[in-house]
């Protein structure tokens, strides 16, 4: 009987896509068998966090936590790898599309407001994501205690066939565990921490929702919700301040009562869950009978980024400068 395959996996790296806080990140051709090939996304660790111990060793024990985690709504890790022309690296499915940052970058920049609905769609998407990873179990029934902790607007992408997947599961536990809290990479994430994390006191699922209230805000607001105290953030993110006055005045009564009840500073008094977030969020959008769907997201992503479709491949930073800079307003609304 076969017990073992020991195989080499070969990647071509065909473009770099960013560097982010921990890492750069490349779009690559996995090479197989014959002329077997499969596009996927690799992110390799700074060669500083690489060398400290402590964060391989979370690095490693996290990837096994959520080397499991298949779900629509997630980007899916395929492989943990070590190479020593690469250091430590992830192999994960590559995300044709945009992220949650260049979206809401899209339409600051142009002044015009991401329907309602489908921020919601979109963060319903994502809650459900996280209401199945915090709900995953070892072999013996025990809660895993899965927690993201690091949902900002980068680490959510949307699909060109508009579904919304949150990315880095598992990554920000070894950074939080490693970098000073003065250091650049913490204070970018303090925008979106809930205050128990900023205040550094051991978190749980309820912590994410916190975080992600902070991209409900941003969608529905086009400004961070901590902005206003960019001097002072850390102090911000532990009192969890949030700029109610700059959420727009549109904004639905239930939908702000949701969004208050996630971006409650003390975790006893917020949603005790991801899955009823998603569940209070869908009623939200679907209690009319009919609401936004990934078709929706994907007609609307079509009518602002046309670019995100064409076969050639433009860089996707200055396709996405030159849309900002279009002068013609859109011509039909998208949620028609
Ligand atoms: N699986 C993927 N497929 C395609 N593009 C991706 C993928 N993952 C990330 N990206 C793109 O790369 C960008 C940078 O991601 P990356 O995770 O490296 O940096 P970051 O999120 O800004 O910071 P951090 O290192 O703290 O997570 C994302 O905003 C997204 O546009
Ligand atoms: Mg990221």
């Amino acid at each position: 009987m076969l017990t073992h395959i020991k195989d080499r996996y070969m990647f071509r790296i065909e473009r770099q896509i960013a560097k982010g806080g921990m890492g750069t990140i490349y779009e690559a051709t996995q090479l197989g068998a014959k002329e077997f090939e499969k596009k996927v996304a690799i992110k390799t660790v700074l060669p500083a966090l690489a060398r400290n111990e402590r964060f391989i060793e979370m690095f490693i024990a996290e990837g096994r936590l959520v080397a499991d985690l298949v779900h629509e709504n997630i980007v899916q890790i395929y492989q943990l790898g070590h190479c020593s022309k690469a250091g430590y690296y992830i192999v994960m499915e590559y995300v044709h599309g945009l992220s949650l940052h260049d979206f809401i970058h899209f339409h600051s920049a142009t002044h015009e407001r991401i329907p309602h609905e489908l921020a919601v769609f979109i963060t319903s998407r994502i809650a459900r994501g996280l209401a199945y990873a915090h709900s995953r179990l070892d072999g013996e029934g025990t809660p895993l205690n899965i927690v993201h902790r690091d949902i900002c607007p980068t680490n959510i992408m949307i699909t060109t066939e508009g579904l919304p997947k949150l990315g880095d599961f598992g990554i920000a536990k070894a950074a939080s565990s490693t970098v000073s809290a003065n250091d650049r990479i913490l204070m970018g994430k303090l925008f979106y921490m809930s205050p128990e994390q900023a205040q550094r006191i051991p978190v749980d699922h309820r912590s994410d929702v916190y975080s992600l209230g902070l991209v409900l805000f941003e969608l529905l607001a086009l400004t961070r919700a901590r902005s206003k105290w960019s001097k002072d953030i850390l102090d911000a993110a532990r009192t969890g301040q949030v700029d109610w006055d700059a959420l727009p005045d549109n904004v639905d009564p239930d939908l702000l009562t949701i969004l208050r009840h996630m971006l409650t500073a003390d975790p006893d008094l917020r949603y005790a869950d991801t899955s009823q977030v998603a569940y209070e969020l869908e009623y939200f959008i679907y209690r009319e009978g009919y609401g936004p769907t990934v078709v929706t997201l994907e007609n609307y992503l079509r009518q602002n980024f046309p670019f995100l479709y064409m076969r050639a491949s433009v860089p996707r930073k200055t396709a996405i400068m030159e849309s900002v800079g279009r002068t013609a307003p859109l011509t039909t609304s998208p949620m028609e």
